[in-house]
């Protein structure tokens, strides 16, 4: 097999720690370093004046002066279907599915017009520097053979599965528990597996799902060991207290998805806005994951996430949009938001805490970190180069940040798409930005 050699050089930043923990020794920053791959995974990061005299004489070195080269940004929660409604005005959680998700997800059941709308997504996820996702479809089992199709054709590694929702929505959005385990069923063998994508056994939330189909759901669980399980949990007071009507037996949200047996370490949460004690433990000890979406959170005025308690508790924790809910693709200003819903609460986040989040602990939350997340020697080479200056203002205030963590948490809360000058996939540019003759714009 031919051997591709790709090399980049610039300032490189990785985790191979939760940085709350460990601190310094959470994270290794290379200042004019070079990560060199080879066919797609990391060979060698070193600082350039180490390296230089070793690479292959054929490897050509891109060089990004000045700029910040992270691992890809990973999104533990997105809708891609969404991408057509987000920013929709002026309604909570319950109200908003019905007036815009509903409608949204309807035309759908077209597979053509599914690989229209996923191509635009992945242009999105893409040009932000998200390089994995965990992706809600829609109840249409060619709304995921659409989205695969695109991933596939771009190598990037993706996780999405079709909705399962047998109640409480219209007709037209409607599957059954039969159809629905075997329209999964179906979708798993097709794609679990398939290149660098993965199948998630994905119930919309408890509201919309019979007990009869969580059963199901459940089964398909135990039946294909490595799928995932994805679902929406405690995001909205309203919607707390319906689920509590659904399933008056059930303890708490939580309890619902823990007696159909869909806990476990490749199961993730969006949300967990709203939980007690009992629930945080019980998600720690079956290792299920959180996503913490705070755009949504804010958008939806659906509450404050209580980071310092989850993490206290060991729950593992992502990062996701949460696009249509949420506002932006970028996970910078979705670092941005974070830390805010942190203040609003007298609590904080580092910017070193919200890189990790979006890379590794984002990573850890797919119980993907074997894989992706960090530079460590043999994981898929996904990466994005930043520019710090890629505004006028954040040329301007880079210039006056002390130190590489102040520098940090200004591209946190100031950067977005913009500052993404390239994103690499298997160590091969798919993206880079247009320059536009701006001075800042490089
Ligand atoms: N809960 C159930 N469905 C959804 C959805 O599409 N978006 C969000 N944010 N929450 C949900
Ligand atoms: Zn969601």
């Amino acid at each position: 097999k031919p051997t591709k050699l790709t090399a980049v050089r610039g300032n490189i930043l990785h985790f191979l720690a939760d940085p709350s923990v460990h601190g310094e020794e959470a994270y290794q920053y290379v200042e004019d370093g070079i990560l060199f791959c080879e066919n797609g995974h990391i060979k060698k990061l070193a600082p350039a004046h180490e390296i230089l005299g070793e690479l292959p004489e054929d490897v050509e070195i891109e060089h990004y002066p000045g700029h910040l080269i992270v691992p890809g940004f990973i999104d533990t929660h997105v809708h891609y279907p969404q991408i057509g409604m987000i920013a929709a005005y002026g309604e909570q959680l319950l109200e908003w599915l019905e007036t815009y998700t509903f409608p949204t997800e309807r035309r759908f059941s077209d597979q053509v017009y599914a690989e229209q709308v996923a191509e635009v997504f992945l242009n999105e996820l893409v040009s932000c520097g998200t390089t994995t996702a965990l992706v809600f479809g829609t109840v249409h089992p060619q709304s995921v053979d659409a989205f695969f199709n695109k991933a596939e054709a771009r190598n990037l590694r993706m996780i999405c599965g079709k909705v399962l929702m047998d109640r409480n929505c219209p007709d037209y959005l409607r599957d059954s528990a039969e159809s629905g385990y075997r329209e999964s069923r179906d979708l798993i063998k097709r794609w679990h597996g398939k290149d660098r994508l993965q199948y998630a056994i994905t119930p919309r939330f408890a509201p919309t799902s019979t007990p009869e189909q969580l059963g199901r759901a459940g089964d398909l669980l135990r039946e294909n060991p490595g799928v995932y399980m994805h679902t929406h949990l405690s995001e909205n007071k309203n919607e707390i207290a319906w689920v509590q009507e659904l399933y008056p037996d059930s303890k708490n949200y939580l309890d619902v998805y823990d007696k159909y047996n869909l806990l476990g370490s490749r199961s993730v949460f969006a949300h967990g806005v709203h939980l007690c004690d009992d629930a945080c433990q019980r998600l720690a000890d079956t290792q299920s994951a959180i996503a913490h979406c705070p755009s949504s959170n804010l958008f939806l005025g659906s509450g404050l996430f209580p980071l310092q308690k989850l993490k206290e508790l060991g729950v593992k924790m992502g990062f996701g949009t949460d696009v249509g809910a949420g506002t932006s693709f970028s996970m910078l200003q979705t670092m941005s938001d974070a830390y805010k819903i942190q203040q609003l609460q007298g609590s904080t986040l580092s910017a070193m805490q919200a890189f990790y989040r979006a890379t590794l602990g984002s990573a850890e939350a797919l119980d993907l970190h074997h894989t992706i997340g960090n530079f460590e020697y043999g994981k898929e080479a996904d990466f994005v180069v930043l520019n710090p200056r890629s505004s006028t203002l954040l040329d301007f205030r880079v210039d006056r940040a002390r130190n590489l963590e102040e520098q940090l948490f200004v591209l946190a809360m100031l950067g977005d798409d913009r500052t993404v000058s390239a994103t690499y996939i298997m160590g091969e540019a798919q993206y880079k930005k247009q320059r536009c003759g701006d001075k800042h714009c490089n």
